[in-house]
């Protein structure tokens, strides 16, 4: 039997691009690849790619540029581009980069397998469709390798929301929701493979509103139905939108037991004029007021958000309020850019902020996300908490797994397994992580 053939992908982005490299791997894998570590000994490399913000879009061009050398000394080495760089940029990039032999968009890479024969025959393969067969049934029945403890799960993609300064709804197209008992085989078949906490994922993932037995669903029925899965302990779901933040997913945050007490929900600015022209159809008081909404129905919630500072037009007095509202939240972590201009997006083309102020603005802004998240971070102290443990620590006896707000704790003289969840109380909070004591 010939030796199998090696694949290595390098995933940029969200997590809906390490789930679609999941994917490709088990697409490919079907032809014979497996993974490998290291692009040097590699028969096939894929870039799976982001484009949310320039220098995102730029790297994956240095990136490519590294691999010449490469190239030269293996000409049957195949270099592929996929994601959201892919969809945006398609012919260019060969145009850019001709060692490129393959570009797939994020909603093509079902079709992987054509692809790469074809490029092995030594034509150029692009393919950045949006086809209408479903690429997630397109991919099932691949073969059964036992997982780790978590799990993504796209169960929506694309967005029809058309924030002034985002290229997702052109990368990533129209909303679209899978099917409910789709979802529901591919989580059973993910605890089956050892994994005990799901991520759902979406661009709006809550904007779920796919098919199931009675008609739509939303995102907490989906929720519900999860929770019936035995074997699996925990759900997440990542990214929502303000607007989408439906009653009965707030409630579900009180009274579904495996939904962890945690939210991701960007609201991206503090100023209601910045709010309009950014078209994100809400305001500053209407999040602060769902903020407490939320928290009315799980009070311990950890809350997470994106903000963006220096977008066209913001003034100190817009940035400050941006501070102001950060003060008024109190998040447990955020992330946080210095705006991007993408062409092609409505807000490419109004006066930009000077990019110093923009750097200075992002400073000050970081300086209070941090100092937050570190006060959340320490309040734990003392507290007990969940853990499902992922990997061993870097000392003998040490386990490191996640709380259920997400945070990385480490267990000393810990003689639990990976995947198993154990109660803990904080003893102490570092620079990144808390350390804790298993309770008996
Ligand atoms: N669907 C999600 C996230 C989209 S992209 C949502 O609606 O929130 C992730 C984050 O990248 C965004 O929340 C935003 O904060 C940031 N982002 C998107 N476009 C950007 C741009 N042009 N410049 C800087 N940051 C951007
Ligand atoms: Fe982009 Fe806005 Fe859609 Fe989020 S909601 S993906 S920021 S357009
Ligand atoms: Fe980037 Fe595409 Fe995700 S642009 S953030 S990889 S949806």
């Amino acid at each position: 039997m010939s030796a199998p053939k090696k694949l290595f992908i390098k995933t940029y982005g969200c997590q809906m691009n390490v789930y679609d490299s999941e994917r490709m791997a088990e697409a490919l894998g079907g032809e014979g690849y497996v993974e490998t570590k290291s692009p040097d000994d590699a028969d096939m490399i894929l870039l799976n790619t982001c484009h949310i913000r320039e220098k995102a879009a730029e790297k994956v061009y240095s990136e490519l540029g590294r691999f010449k050398g490469l190239k030269a000394e293996k000409p049957d080495l195949k270099i592929g581009v996929a994601g959201c760089v892919a969809q945006a940029e398609g012919q260019e990039i060969m145009r850019r980069q001709p060692l490129v032999d393959l570009v797939v968009g994020p909603q093509s890479y079902h079709r992987l397998p054509e692809m790469e024969a074809k490029a092995r025959e030594g034509e150029k393969v692009l393919d950045t469709d949006f086809p209408e067969e479903d690429k997630f049934e397109k991919l099932k029945n691949r073969p059964k390798a036992k997982r780790g403890p978590t799990a993504f799960l796209t169960v929506q993609e694309g967005c029809d929301k058309f924030c002034a300064f985002c290229v997702v709804p052109y990368t990533r197209g129209a909303e679209v929701s899978r099917p409910a008992d789709r979802i529901l085989r591919e989580a059973q078949d993910l605890v089956e493979r050892g994994v005990r906490e799901i991520t759902l994922l979406g661009q709006n993932v809550n904007a779920y509103h796919g098919a199931g037995a009675n008609g739509d669903m939303t995102l907490a029925q989906l929720i519900w139905e999860l929770d019936k899965v035995d074997g699996l302990e925990r759900i997440r779901f990542t990214t929502s939108h303000p607007n989408d933040m439906q009653d009965d997913l707030i409630e579900a945050h009180g009274t579904c037991a495996k939904l962890m007490p945690y939210l991701h929900l960007p609201v991206q600015a503090g100023s209601d004029k910045i709010l309009k022209r950014m078209n994100r159809a809400h305001t500053a008081e209407s999040y602060l007021r769902l903020i407490e909404r939320i928290r009315a129905a799980r009070p311990d919630i950890l809350i997470s958000g994106d903000f963006i500072v220096g977008f066209p037009e913001e003034t100190e007095a817009d940035f400050q309020a941006t501070l102001d509202l950060v003060e008024g939240v109190k998040y447990g972590t955020a992330y946080s850019f210095k705006y991007s201009t993408r062409p092609g997006t409505p807000a490419a083309e109004r006066p930009q902020v000077d990019p110093k102020e923009a750097d200075d603005r992002l400073q000050r802004l970081q300086a209070l996300l941090t100092k937050q998240q570190r006060e959340v971070q320490d309040s734990m102290v003392g507290r007990d908490v969940t853990v499902l443990f992922e990997k061993a620590g870097r000392f003998p006896g040490q386990m490191v797994g996640k709380s259920d707000y997400l945070h990385a704790v480490h267990v000393a003289d810990c003689d639990r397994a990976i995947g198993d969840l154990a109660r803990v109380r904080i003893l102490s909070s570092g620079a990144n992580s808390l350390a804790g004591a298993l309770i008996d």
